[in-house]
């Protein structure tokens, strides 16, 4: 029963895509298990760029069968968008390649409005939410209140729960923040008319990838966000409202207690947030234009869904041992190795001091990071451009170096390193 979990081990945006990408070339079913299009997965391939936020990225390959778990919440809009943009670009998406869970639950204007108006009500509080309607969308789900996709098969009982849940987002908006009501006859004709639409797709996604994994088939589940945003185990409560780390694989698809293959972390070689929230590794100034880019270029740090610039700083281990242990993980893939070429030291976390004591693992899991300064090692750095090495051999010592340090750290191989956007550049380890 060949299950892989691919997980992000940071705050997201470690370049998951690309490594979901290489895996799904061995895989026969690749799922999303969490999350909604706040997430922006890259993947380049044959110098196309594709831009995913809802689909698995790795619907790309041909062979593949896409399913979108009942951990989800799904904007149809934006759904039905990225379905068009990717046929446009030569992508299968007929409802025989693409399955969404009868139990994924819905995003509606009232839940962006919503997102909207809790957002600027938390003021200096903000939690920098991508504005998508995640928090509202999961928040009626736990009231259980929540739209599912199973609602869209019954137009008219969907038309009348529509109207009551555009009915419950107005009251709020009205009476909590003082905001503009939305129109429920324009949100229940634009859904139907997707119901219309996405009706084919849905099923019971969790029989169908059970019977893959029975059958023998390998199934490749894909994270949103990381595990530092996991709704439980991230910085509470600068996080998402989903279980993003590796365990949501199993609820989010519908999977019972069985043993996973491979837990992949993919890490990148530095550290990057968006939004609020304690970073203690952050750098600023000169050195973090560095690390983030001009934007000029497609793999700069600036969010793939808002657009805005990504805070940056050194990797850090205390950080990354957390994610070792909450996701299970067996191994690391590492991204953006190229990034740290032509520095003359690189910087790597390895403990935090708070009040003269030190420590190697997180107190009190890493809700609230700001009373730590981090502690750092330094390695020699390295000139040489990475963006052609393909084999081990290939990258200069002090980078091998700092790979073996990072495995050392977090008590598990890397297997992959990844040295530019396209599907070819990647280094295998050799240990
Ligand atoms: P929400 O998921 O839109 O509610 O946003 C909550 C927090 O998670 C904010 O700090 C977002 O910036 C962050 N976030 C959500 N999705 C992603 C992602 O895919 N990559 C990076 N950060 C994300």
């Amino acid at each position: 029963m060949p299950l892989q979990i691919i997980v992000g081990a940071q705050w997201g945006d470690e370049g998951k895509g690309r490594i979901v990408d290489l895996l799904s070339e061995k895989a026969d079913l690749v799922a999303r298990y969490n999350g909604g299009d706040n997430a922006g997965h890259t993947v380049t391939a044959g110098g196309q760029t594709f831009k995913l936020h809802l689909i698995p990225s790795g619907v790309i390959h041909p062979h593949t069968l896409a399913i979108m778990g009942n951990g989800m919440v799904i904007n149809p809009a934006t759904l039905l968008q990225e379905m068009t943009t990717l046929r446009e670009a030569n992508v299968d998406l007929s409802a025989q390649r693409l399955r969404i869970s009868y139990a994924a639950h819905l995003i509606t204007p009232g839940d962006r409005a919503l997102d909207l108006a809790q957002e600027q009500a938390r003021g200096s509080g903000q939690i920098g939410t991508t504005g998508r309607g995640i928090g509202p969308a999961y928040t009626d789900k736990a009231a259980r209140l929540g739209l599912r996709m199973q609602d869209m098969l019954d137009p008219n009982a969907f038309m009348g729960k529509l109207g009551a849940h555009v009915e419950n987002v107005n009251r709020q908006l009205r009476g909590l923040y003082q905001a503009e009501p939305i129109d429920p006859t324009a949100v229940v004709e634009e859904y139907t008319g997707y119901a219309e639409i996405l009706m084919p797709f849905i099923s019971d996604t969790a029989l169908l990838v059970d019977q893959a994994l029975v059958d023998g088939y390998t199934v490749l589940a894909e994270g949103a966000q990381g595990t530092l945003l996991d709704l439980d185990h991230g910085t509470y409560p600068f996080v998402t409202s989903s279980t993003s780390t590796a365990p949501g694989a199993l609820t989010g698809l519908g999977l019972g207690i069985r043993p996973v293959d491979r837990v992949i972390g993919v890490t990148k070689a530095f550290q990057t947030r968006v939004g609020a929230g304690p970073f203690p590794t952050e750098v600023l100034g000169a050195d973090a234009e560095r690390l983030r880019g001009t934007g000029a270029n497609p793999w700069d740090e600036f969010g793939t869904t808002t657009g805005r610039p990504r805070r940056v700083g050194w990797l850090d281990g205390v950080l990354l041992r957390y994610a070792v242990r909450i996701n299970g993980l067996t191994e690391l893939a590492l991204t953006k190795l190229d990034i740290l070429s032509g520095l003359s030291r690189v910087r790597i976390c390895t403990s935090y001091r708070a009040k003269e004591v030190r420590f190697t693992d997180l107190p009190l899991g890493p809700a609230d990071l700001s009373p730590f300064q981090a502690e750092y090692e330094d390695l020699p750095g390295w000139q040489a451009d990475l963006s052609k090495a393909r084999q081990w051999s290939d990258l200069p010592g002090e980078a091998q170096e700092y790979v073996q340090r990072i495995a050392a750290l977090s008590g598990i191989p890397v297997r992959l390193v990844s040295v530019g956007p396209e599907r070819e550049q990647v280094v295998p380890v050799e240990e």
